[in-house]
């Protein structure tokens, strides 16, 4: 079973999908792996190191694809559209690829999959069950992105996070407002607790308020009977209503807050807009807000993708990819994702996918030549 690794070219895309420690667990699944040059030094995983764990290095993306059954990606390969090494074009005819191909999955895109005969499995629709966790790249990258997320508040707020009694007097702890509870929101509670900062939280699903209590942070609820539950544990938009309250609410948090972290998602939609300009305006100069949901339209008014932007002295950060700012420990937990994946999908050393397993079903986007849902 040949296997590629290719390097990622996707603008801000410092991750790779393999790492020595995935190689070597790889190869002692059956795989005989192929690294492109390069692949792992924007996430310090040298080609040494590659082929130490045992793999071959590729010199180009051509070679490194040549006879290769099986191709891991963090992003979509890039087409001739994007400008640049046309990747798709290289894959080889009837691969299975494995990355994250959801947000690039446009229907030309899987016309060309199908073009080629590649069998195409998109990662982030894994369903949230208990038995794919070890492959919920949705969670592995959200967790550390809602780290990072706080560690750039920190960062770029010119004060300090923590209480601190001092002989010269009281720095009084920094308050952080995090909008949405899921993975990442959960982590950047906990991250911002034990920096020492005083944390309020607001999530429209109602099963996260004893989460967030069990960190330590408080629950602000708006006053409404409205759930925001949908299926599978994912939020659904609000009503006009609802959107009002929550508004007032935020913006009445905002003005006692320093720093902002928002992270709220709503599946196959554009991130609801909860920070508006004029709640920007009647923050404390000096702010931060970091908005994790940039990618998805925002959550904050006048945040700008890969860009710090100031407003009435409130810091905006809108960087991208924020998970590949923590590249080393992103990629490391994404190539286990992908490893735990091709676990399941390997038999007596042979490839064997089981079509029939809930979790493939998922995240099939393409079968031999085949669409098998539509995006
Ligand atoms: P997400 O990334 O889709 O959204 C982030 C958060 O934003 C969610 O908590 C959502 O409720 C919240 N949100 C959406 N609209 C909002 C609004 N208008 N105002 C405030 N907050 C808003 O969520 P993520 O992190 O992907 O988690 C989705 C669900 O999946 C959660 O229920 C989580 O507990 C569950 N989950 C289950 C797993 C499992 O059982 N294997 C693994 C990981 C997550």
């Amino acid at each position: 079973m040949k296997l590629a690794v290719l390097k990622e070219r996707r603008p801000y895309e410092t991750r790779v999908a393999a790492t020595p420690e995935s190689v070597k667990k790889l190869i002692a699944l059956g795989f005989q792996v192929n690294v492109e040059k390069g692949a792992g030094e924007a996430s310090h995983f040298p080609d040494e190191a590659y082929k130490a764990a045992g793999a071959t290095i590729g010199a180009t993306p051509q070679k490194t694809l040549e006879k290769a059954q099986i191709v891991l990606k963090v992003q979509a390969p890039m087409t001739k559209k994007d400008g640049g090494e046309d990747e798709l074009s290289l894959l080889p005819e009837g691969s299975l690829l494995l990355g994250l191909l959801s947000s690039h999955a446009k229907s030309e895109l899987i016309a060309a999959y199908n073009k080629h005969k590649i069998t195409a499995f998109s990662l982030e629709l894994a369903p949230r069950i208990t038995r794919a966790q070890a492959i919920d790249v949705l969670s592995s990258q959200s967790n550390l992105a809602g780290y990072r997320a706080v560690i750039e508040a920190a960062n770029t707020f010119e004060r300090a996070f923590p209480m601190m009694m001092t002989a010269a007097g009281t720095i009084a702890p920094a308050r952080v407002l995090v909008l949405g509870a899921g993975v990442a929101g959960l982590q950047a509670i906990a991250t911002a607790k034990r920096l020492g900062a005083i944390v309020s939280v607001f999530d429209v699903r109602a099963a996260a308020k004893e989460q967030v209590e069990s960190l330590g942070g408080t629950f602000i609820e708006v006053d409404s009977q409205e759930t925001g539950e949908a299926s599978g544990g994912y939020a659904k938009e609000m009503s006009d209503v609802y959107k009002a309250r929550q508004a007032a609410k935020i913006k009445e948090v905002l003005q006692k807050s320093d720093v902002a972290i928002s992270t709220a998602l709503i599946p196959g939609k554009p991130a609801p807009r909860l920070i508006t300009a004029d709640m920007v305006a009647g923050m404390k100069p000096g702010s931060v807000i970091v908005d994790l949901a940039v990618e998805a339209g925002g959550n904050c008014e006048g945040s700008e993708l890969g860009k710090v932007v100031e407003k009435n002295g409130v810091k905006i950060v809108g960087y991208a990819n924020i998970p590949g700012r923590i590249p080393t420990d992103a990629s490391s937990v994404y190539a286990r994702n992908l490893l735990n994946l091709l676990t399941l999908c390997v038999d007596k050393g042979a490839l064997t996918i089981p079509w029939e397993d809930e979790i493939i079903q998922a995240i099939a986007l393409t079968r031999d030549g085949k669409a098998l849902k539509a995006l």
